[in-house]
């Protein structure tokens, strides 16, 4: 895999050695405390990820190794480093023999947050929704999934190629307290819906995003090659219903917003249920509450 190293990679790894595979790390971040071997390799160097992948020889290859956050750096460099690694790495893992590969994309493809505005087509959103990415690094996840199909049209006789749009992640030390992506924590989130209204409330366990990604490498086939997969809890990260929620932020989508009733999320997993078979298990509510307790429990 590549990215092992990240806030999602690293649940992933875990993931991924829980279910019996052996697991390589591509990054150039250390991986420290996993047990896994770490290859130090710069993705966007295409003579490298090859000389590297041709070592390695992997069956299947998890591609999450990105510039993952917006804005995080120059929106060129963002984009140039994001587009050229997916190319080199489904490349090199085809080169190299892997039969499997899964790359990861991101629901901002959609286009939510649009200065300019941007109101959804219908609720809740699933894959068939139009996509309309307004910054490089929405971009960039729009050109990974273009990237896919492209290999699917080359290679798909002999690869199985997947994508896969995590929501925002949420790791178990977040649940009890540490900072979340965006910097906040998840009680903040949840207290200010401020917070996560541009990205519509969206959240997965970084667990079930794990879990996600084995499921994905024993259910591919049974998928057309290429499928692209949200991947997001089953319910809204808000304490109110997003019936509600979502039109107090985008005036005009009652009528949309009346498909969300309950804790119902915005955006729609059923696809990998349907296919794959895989449900999301963690919840914030379950989580937190474990997390209260926890801590109520500990020894003082
Ligand atoms: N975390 C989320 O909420 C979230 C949501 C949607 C999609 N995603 C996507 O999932 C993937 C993983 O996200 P994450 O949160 O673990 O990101 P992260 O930033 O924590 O990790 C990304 C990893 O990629 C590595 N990397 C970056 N450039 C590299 C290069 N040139 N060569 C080798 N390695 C390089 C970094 O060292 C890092 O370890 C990304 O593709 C991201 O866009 C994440």
């Amino acid at each position: 895999m590549t990215g092992g190293s990240g806030r999602l990679g690293r649940s992933v790894v875990r993931a991924l050695t829980d279910d019996g595979h052996e697991v390589i790390s591509v990054d150039r971040r250390p991986l420290e405390g996993l047990g896994v071997e770490q290859r130090d390799v710069d993705l966007t160097d295409a003579d490298a990820t090859s000389r590297a992948f041709l070592d390695l020889r992997p069956d299947a290859v998890i591609h999450l190794a990105a510039i993952a956050v917006p804005f995080s750096a120059p929106e060129p460099v963002i984009l140039n480093t994001n587009v050229s690694m997916v190319w080199n790495v489904l490349s090199a893992a085809v080169e190299a023999g892997a039969t499997q590969v899964l790359a990861a994309s991101s629901p901002t493809v959609i286009g939510y947050g649009a200065p300019t505005g941007w109101r959804p087509q219908y609720l809740p959103i699933d894959e068939n929704h139009p996509v309309a990415p307004w910054n490089a690094y929405a971009l960039s996840k729009q050109v990974i999934e273009a990237a896919v199909r492209t290999a699917v049209a080359r290679d798909g006789d002999s690869v199985t190629f997947g994508v896969f749009r995590p929501c925002f992640v949420i790791s178990p030390e977040e649940w009890r307290g540490a900072p979340t992506q965006q910097g906040h924590t998840v009680v903040e989130r949840l207290d200010n819906p401020d917070y996560a209204a541009v990205s519509l409330f969206n959240y997965v366990d970084a667990r079930d995003a794990g879990d996600f990604v084995t499921t994905w490498l024993k259910r591919a086939s049974d998928a057309p090659n290429g499928s692209v997969f949200f991947v997001g809890a089953a319910d809204a990260l808000a304490r109110e219903s997003l019936q509600n929620l979502v039109p107090s932020y985008l005036p005009g989508t009652e009528h949309l917003a009346e498909a969300l009733a309950g804790s119902a999320p915005a955006f729609s997993s059923a696809k990998a249920e349907l296919l794959l078979g895989w449900t999301p298990k963690h919840d914030w509510r379950s989580e937190l509450d474990a997390a209260r307790t926890a801590t109520e429990t500990a020894p003082s």
